[in-house]
């Protein structure tokens, strides 16, 4: 007996190594999928098709093909597309130290930004920048928010004919959003800064080679003049904040600037504040330009959605003096306006796809994600799935009135969990001012049939969306 119970012993000892070693390697397979040419895989195709406005399709056919876990190869990068409700909700709870963003803007510059950052650091920096864009905060500036729409209305749509929207509502929220963050009053250095920062932008996506006359050399210039026009722009607000009184809230920087740790040191470093401020300037009004320009379209292409939204914004106009400024409670009163916003966002989300990167092997759904492969996903492919949304192409903002929501991580225009947009809450307000002002005091209609869009790969309208404009009887501006 002591034979045999000496020999199980000895057998479950030696055996004990493979069991742990078949433990530990991954026992699941990568999902299907072809990685298409090497280095290019299918960048190039997908490139094209959202150019010519087919991302949608595109992604369709690979879960056609594929199911809703494939494999490719995305600018470079070994890939997984993940597709669904379930993915969704993976994708954006997934542990940030398993599953980080994947983002490194060379031509930005920064390295310290909330977008780049994962696991604490990202908890740290998203916190104060969190802490500036609640309601609570941005109460204080509607009436900034006001004037600067009453003056963009005032100087670039009255007395004019006809007008290009894209471009306009870009202009719009570039200096809502400077006014708000760098707290930059109307004047040269906002306007140097709005060049610097298209020229910013533009190299973001460019080809990164550095060389004179590349977009990615330029982009790389006006990063650094950005750097020295808000470095001094940081000391300036450092001498009001301490010696002269400014209000913390203010704007962001001065916010930023106000922050400290227990022991009184500084929160974040001036570099995390450049940073930062220059994240939240590039992320905030591009998305915001192009859902206000979806809005217009929608409102010139289907006058019943404009009637309803008028109406609504027209009671709040009544009730209000001549020239007053719009509150908060106008805003909150505004609910049937931003259910067409939501509605608009889901048909046309502006961010396309989402991008992580995997830390580690990670299983998901039956299948392995490799260590350094990239994860995608598309944000209109729940938006327009059927068995959430029925009759997905059917424009219908009673959605957003439903008792019974759509099921978390479905509609995601802002992203979701520890990475939700931290400017939904600006966004809004932004857009409600907007539409207030614009369906009180004008009427329009397209210029041009065309009014198609690309993404590259936020929206872009290809004629920029030209409409032209009646002024209203009632307006209150003329
Ligand atoms: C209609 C307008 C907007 C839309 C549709 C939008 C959409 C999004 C989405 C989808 C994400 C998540 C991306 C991901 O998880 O991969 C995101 C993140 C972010 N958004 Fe927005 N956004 C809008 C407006 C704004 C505004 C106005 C601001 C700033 C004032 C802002 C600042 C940011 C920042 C800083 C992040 C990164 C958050 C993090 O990584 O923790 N966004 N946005």
């Amino acid at each position: 007996m002591e034979f045999v119970m000496y020999w199980t012993f000895l057998v479950v000892l030696l055996l004990l190594p493979v069991f742990f070693l078949r433990a530990r390697r991954p026992t699941k397979q990568l999902p299907p999928g072809s990685m298409g040419l090497p280095v290019i895989g299918q960048s190039l195709s997908l490139l094209k098709a959202m150019r010519a406005n087919t991302g949608d399709e595109w992604f369709k056919d690979r879960i056609r093909k594929y199911g809703p876990i494939s494999k490719l190869s995305l600018f470079g990068t070994p890939s997984i597309f993940l597709h669904g409700q379930a993915a969704n909700k993976f994708s954006y709870t997934c542990d940030g130290n398993k599953l980080a963003n994947n983002y490194q803007n060379q031509s930005a510059g920064s390295l310290r930004s909330i977008i780049e950052l994962s696991g604490e650091d990202h908890k740290r920096i998203r916190a104060v920048l969190v802490s500036f864009l609640k309601p609570e905060v941005l109460k204080q500036y509607i009436g900034k928010l006001d004037e600067e729409i009453r003056h963009h209305l005032d100087t670039h749509w009255h007395g004019k004919q006809e007008v290009k929207v894209g471009p306009l509502m870009k202009t719009l929220t570039f200096n809502v959003i400077c006014s708000l963050i760098f707290g930059i009053e109307r004047g040269e250095r906002r306007d140097i800064l709005v060049g610097l920062f298209q020229e910013l932008i533009a190299g973001v996506l460019a080809v990164p080679v550095n060389l004179p006359f590349t977009q990615f050399n330029r982009s790389l210039q006006a990063s650094a003049k950005i750097k020295a026009i808000v470095m001094d722009l940081i000391r300036e607000k450092r001498v009001a904040f301490e010696q002269q009184g400014a209000s913390p809230h203010q704007d962001l920087i001065t916010c930023l600037l106000s922050m400290r740790n227990e022991d009184n040191s500084s929160v974040l470093s001036d570099e995390e504040i450049l940073d930062n401020a220059k994240i939240v300037m590039i992320a905030g009004h591009d998305t915001t330009s192009i859902l206000l320009t979806f809005m217009v379209r929608l409102f010139a292409n289907n006058p019943s959605v404009y009637e309803a939204v008028s109406q609504e914004q027209e009671e709040i106009a009544r009730s209000k003096a001549a020239g007053e400024l719009l509150t908060w409670d106008d805003l909150i009163k505004m609910k049937h306006t931003w259910r067409v916003a939501s509605e608009t966002l889901r048909m046309t989300p502006p961010v396309f796809c989402s991008f992580r990167r995997a830390l580690t092997d990670i299983e998901y759904g039956g299948y392995i994600i490799p260590k350094g492969w990239q994860v995608v996903w598309a944000l209109s492919m729940t938006h327009m799935d059927e068995t959430i949304f029925p009759d997905p192409s059917k424009f219908d903002p009673k959605r957003f009135e439903q008792q019974v929501p759509a099921p978390p991580y479905s509609f995601v225009a802002f992203g979701g969990g520890q990475r939700i947009c931290p400017g939904y809450e600006f966004a809004k307000i932004e857009t409600l001012a907007m539409v207030h002002y614009l369906v009180t005091r004008f009427k329009w209609k397209l210029s041009c049939k065309d009014d198609s869009f690309s993404r590259e790969p936020m929206p872009v309208f290809n004629q920029g969306l030209p409409i032209q404009i009646t002024p209203k009887k009632s307006s209150g501006a003329l």
